[in-house]
């Protein structure tokens, strides 16, 4: 059973330059609302609420700004800093203590989950008490990402990190879910040829070892990131859209937070009537009177 669960929201987003020179990424907003939620989301949505945010220096006092202690939202939101972007496996280091004893899921903050029944996905990841789980989605771009070897019998064999040829068109995602075993293996790894330690190399030894699940999130799942100009605005379209044509939102904190009764009804119209007269608070306010089904 994962209790706990990592944003790796670090990083000097220098792809986003100038935009990112003096705020940090994954609190640029992603239509109407900051980058961070929806990650924060999705490990809300595995049943998580024991949170590490990591970030660096600059950014940290930002994010506590926005975050707080995550007790409004029925969380435990704990921060550590990363001085500088060594890999995404480094976040196994930074968060030792936190993690402690326990399993871990680490999810990255820029990276939006969205499609019916991804729910019942996450809790299963975050139900298995031994081993990894990682999800693939299908790319046009698999050079841009970890991307899995199948072998005659269509049984995933090896992970690449960004092969120039690539062997298939599924890329592993950023959500990670590991038992305690996570900690030991991240700070014996070496670091790569772009001088970051891997996750991929951690992903690679769970698979050598049989013990890594790789759910592939099909049609009807989007998995999406945000960390160029054109993925960001990709993200807020898609979110604009679903939410515009529907009326129901995606990574709204609050919302997930009523459903997986962290909060009650009050609690959500105490944020609302914070958030000013804007949309984001009618449809908080809307929440409590009929939630969506
Ligand atoms: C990282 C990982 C890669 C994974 C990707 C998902 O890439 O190294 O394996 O597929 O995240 O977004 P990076 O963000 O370092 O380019």
């Amino acid at each position: 059973m994962t209790k706990k669960g990592i944003i790796l929201a670090g990083g000097n987003g220098t792809r986003l330059h100038p935009a990112t020179r003096a705020m940090s990424k994954q609190l640029m907003p992603v239509h109407d609302k900051p980058m961070i939620y929806y990650p924060l989301c999705t490990l809300m949505q595995s049943g998580i609420r024991d949170i590490l945010l990591i970030s660096t220096p600059r950014d940290l006092p930002q994010f506590r700004q926005l975050l707080g202690d995550g007790i409004q939202w029925g969380l435990q939101i704990s921060y550590a800093e990363q001085p500088t972007p060594r890999g995404l496996a480094d976040a196994f280091i930074v968060g030792r203590s936190f993690i402690g004893n326990d399993n871990v899921a680490m999810v990255l903050g820029d990276n939006l989950y969205y499609g019916h029944g991804l729910h019942a996905v996450l809790h299963t990841a975050a139900q298995k008490p031994s081993g990894a789980t990682v999800f693939a989605y299908r790319v046009s771009n698999p050079e841009r990402y970890g991307v899995i070897v199948y072998n005659a019998n269509n049984m995933p064999e090896d992970i690449l990190e960004k092969p120039q040829n690539p062997p298939s068109r599924w890329a592993v995602t950023g959500l990670y879910f590991y038992d305690n075993h996570v900690v030991d293996i991240a700070k014996d790894l070496k670091p790569s040829q772009r001088n970051e330690i891997e996750i991929t190399d951690i992903n690679r030894i769970y698979l050598k070892q049989k013990q890594m699940d790789i759910v592939n999130l099909g049609r009807g799942y989007a998995w999406l990131d945000a960390g160029t100009h054109e993925t960001l605005a990709d993200a807020t379209n898609f979110v604009r859209i679903i939410e515009q044509r529907q009326n129901i939102k995606i990574g709204c904190v609050e919302e997930i937070a009523l459903a997986m009764k962290y909060i009650n009804a009050d609690q959500v119209l105490k944020i609302a009537s914070e958030t000013g007269m804007t949309p984001y608070a009618d449809y908080l306010r809307d929440l409590v009177v009929s939630t969506p089904t």
